[in-house]
């Protein structure tokens, strides 16, 4: 822990676990190190980083102002899987908020994340720990960078989908990213929730940056498959390419070279999603057929990524 702090506090790289998905963490106040961030990922800089912290002051540190939406989503979800987005302080540097006057702030529920962040004493700025637009790591093995100082392995993370954007700004909160605080729970704490801006199909504007249509995209081509006969409707007309199938209702009774069925329910599919596209990579798929996933609030999450993954150019 005190030589990944000690590479932060030089304004080297470092990767380590959260609850959602691995960082590549830099010193979150240091101009040199968030350009780094960047360079490694071959992400634009005019996308904004998330800045993790370990307490609420410290949050509130990098504030400019503190609204009560922000108080109260802070109290009932810190630490845990929830970005809020804010007024920055004036010292948050440029390069960690795109160049915009809001910063993205966050508590993981990480033991490993929190002591890194106390042990630097400073925010830690960090993306997912991918190439950018290709899909996010869940386990260490998953890290394929450049110029990274260090990486921690802290094993498969809990829940392997992102956090949840926020915006916190205004009386009503905004999600402008689903992810793995469901928004069914800040619903149930705030009453109105905004969830216009999210646009999860694939071929609309993005409104939030570093929302392209186009993320979190494996090598496969996804097609997705309403039912069990839709799977074998689609695998009938491929029989030259390498088929694989994620399904969480039904298992296809043939033998195919990459099979998956993850659990039914949003926490556990959201869990195994990001491995489980990896997996499909790993064994060569070129089309991998998925089990299309209901259209409700608590599968939300789970449905942007799928359909980010499955878009194409
Ligand atoms: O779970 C997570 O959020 C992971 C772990 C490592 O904490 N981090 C992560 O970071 O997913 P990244 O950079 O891959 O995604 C950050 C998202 C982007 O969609 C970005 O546009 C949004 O947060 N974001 C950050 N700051 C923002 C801001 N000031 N305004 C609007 N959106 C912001
Ligand atoms: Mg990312």
């Amino acid at each position: 822990m005190k030589s990944a702090a000690d590479a932060l506090a030089r304004g080297e790289l470092v990767v380590f676990p959260t609850e959602t998905v691995y960082g590549l963490g830099a010193h979150g106040l240091m101009p040199s190190a968030l350009t780094r961030i960047f360079r490694a990922k071959g992400r634009p800089t005019t996308h904004p980083l998330i800045l993790h912290v370990a307490e609420l002051e410290m949050a509130t540190s990098i504030a400019r102002a503190w609204p009560t939406t922000a108080e109260k989503l802070a109290r009932a979800f810190w630490p845990g899987p929830m970005t809020l987005i804010v007024e920055k302080a004036d010292h948050v540097p440029p390069e960690a908020t795109g160049g915009g006057s809001s910063v993205g702030i966050r508590i993981p529920e990480n033991a490993i994340a929190l002591s890194l962040i106390r042990a630097l004493g400073a925010p830690i700025a960090a993306p997912s720990a991918n190439r950018y637009q290709t899909l996010s790591p869940t386990r260490a093995e998953h890290i394929d960078l450049d110029d990274v100082a260090l990486v921690i392995d802290g094993g498969p993370t809990a829940h392997g989908i992102e956090s949840t954007v926020i915006d916190a700004r205004g009386p009503v909160a905004r999600i402008l990213r689903p992810g793995s605080l469901d928004v069914t729970r800040i619903r149930a704490l705030l009453g109105d929730v905004d969830t216009t801006s999210v646009v999860p199909d694939a071929h609309s504007v993005h409104l939030a940056p570093g929302m392209d249509a186009k993320h979190y995209a494996p090598e496969a081509r996804i097609f997705f498959a309403e039912s069990k006969e839709a799977a074998r409707h689609l695998l009938n007309e491929h029989p030259e390419k390498r088929v694989g199938l994620v399904s969480h209702t039904f298992t296809l009774e043939i033998s195919l070279p990459f099979a998956l069925r993850l659990p039914n329910d949003p926490e556990g599919y959201g869990k195994e999603l990001f491995e489980a596209l990896h997996r499909a990579d790993a064994a060569g798929v070129q089309l991998l057929i998925v089990e299309t996933v209901p259209a409700t609030d608590r599968w939300w999450a789970v449905r942007d990524r799928l359909s980010r993954a499955a878009h194409r150019e």
